[in-house]
C-alpha cells in the first residue's frame, strides 16, 4: 500500500489506464473489463483492476490537474511495478480543425506549470511520448476510421486562464489542444523508465466555443477507451 493508493502489491497490472475522473475509472472497469476489482478508493479516487481479452489491465482516477495526476503517477510507477501507463482524457480544442469529438494523440505536452522547472532547476526538458505506443494507438485510430491528430498539447495549471493571450500563441506554434495533466505524466514515465500516452476527446472548442453535451462525451470517450484497450492489450 503507498500513501494514497490502497492496494497490496500485486493488486495492480503492470499497465494503467489513467482518466481524470474516478467515476470514469468505475465506468471504464465495469464496462470493459472482466472480473473488475476495485483496490483503492482512498479519498474516493478510484482504481480498479481486471482483464480485457486476457491481459491483466488496471484503471486508475487521477484527479484533475498536474500535481494530483502526479501523487498517483508516482506511486504506480514508483511503488507498484507499473510499467505502461494511458491518460484517456478530455481537452479543448485550439485549432479550427480540432474539433469537438476528435480525437488528439500527444507526441508531447508544453507547459505553464513550474513543476519541472523546479526538478530540473530552470532547465527547460521536453515532455514526449513512448513512441510505439503512439504508433500503436494512431494505427488502429487508423484501421477504425476515427478522426484524430498527433502533435504537440498544452498542459495548463489554469483551467480559467487570466492570460488566454499566451495560450493563443502557443496556438499560433501548431499546439493543438489544451488539458491539465499530460506534461507530468509524460515526465515521470521519462523518469521511471516507463511507457506513457496520452489521448484525449476534444470536449470542447476554444475556436468555436461549442461543447459536447453530456450524453456525446460518453460515445466519444468509448471509442477512445475501446481503442486504447485494444492498444496495450495487443
Ligand atoms: N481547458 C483545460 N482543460 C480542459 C479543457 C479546457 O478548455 N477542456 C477539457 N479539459
Amino acid at each position: 500500500m503507498s500513501l494514497h493508493i490502497g492496494a497490496a502489491s500485486g493488486d495492480i497490472s503492470d499497465i494503467v489506464l489513467l482518466p481524470g475522473d474516478p467515476l470514469r475509472a468505475e465506468w471504464i472497469a465495469t464496462t470493459y473489463l472482466e472480473n473488475p476489482v476495485r483496490y483503492s478508493a482512498i479519498r474516493n479516487m478510484l482504481g480498479f483492476t481486471g482483464s480485457y481479452r486476457g491481459r491483466r489491465v488496471s484503471v486508475q482516477g487521477t484527479g484533475m490537474g498536474q500535481p494530483s495526476l502526479a501523487i498517483y503517477a508516482h506511486e504506480l510507477l514508483a511503488e507498484f511495478g507499473v510499467r505502461t501507463v494511458v491518460r484517456v482524457g478530455s481537452c479543448g480544442g485550439m485549432q479550427e480543425y480540432t474539433r469537438i469529438h476528435d480525437l488528439i494523440v500527444a507526441t508531447s505536452a508544453s507547459t505553464d506549470s513550474a513543476m519541472n522547472l523546479l526538478r530540473f532547476e530552470g532547465l527547460d526538458f521536453a515532455p514526449t511520448a513512448d513512441f510505439a505506443l503512439l504508433r500503436s494507438f494512431v494505427d488502429a485510430a487508423e484501421s477504425a476510421g476515427l478522426r484524430h491528430h498527433v502533435g504537440q498539447i498544452f498542459s495548463t495549471d489554469s483551467f480559467y486562464l487570466d492570460r488566454p493571450e499566451l495560450r493563443d500563441r502557443l496556438a499560433g506554434y501548431g499546439v493543438l489542444a489544451v488539458e491539465m495533466e499530460t506534461a507530468a505524466l509524460y515526465t515521470l514515465a521519462a523518469k521511471f523508465g516507463a511507457r506513457a500516452l496520452s489521448v484525449n476527446t476534444v470536449s470542447d472548442s476554444l475556436v468555436s466555443g461549442e461543447e459536447l453535451p453530456p450524453e456525446d462525451r460518453e460515445h466519444g470517450f468509448t471509442q477512445m477507451v475501446q481503442l486504447t484497450l485494444d492498444t496495450v492489450a495487443a
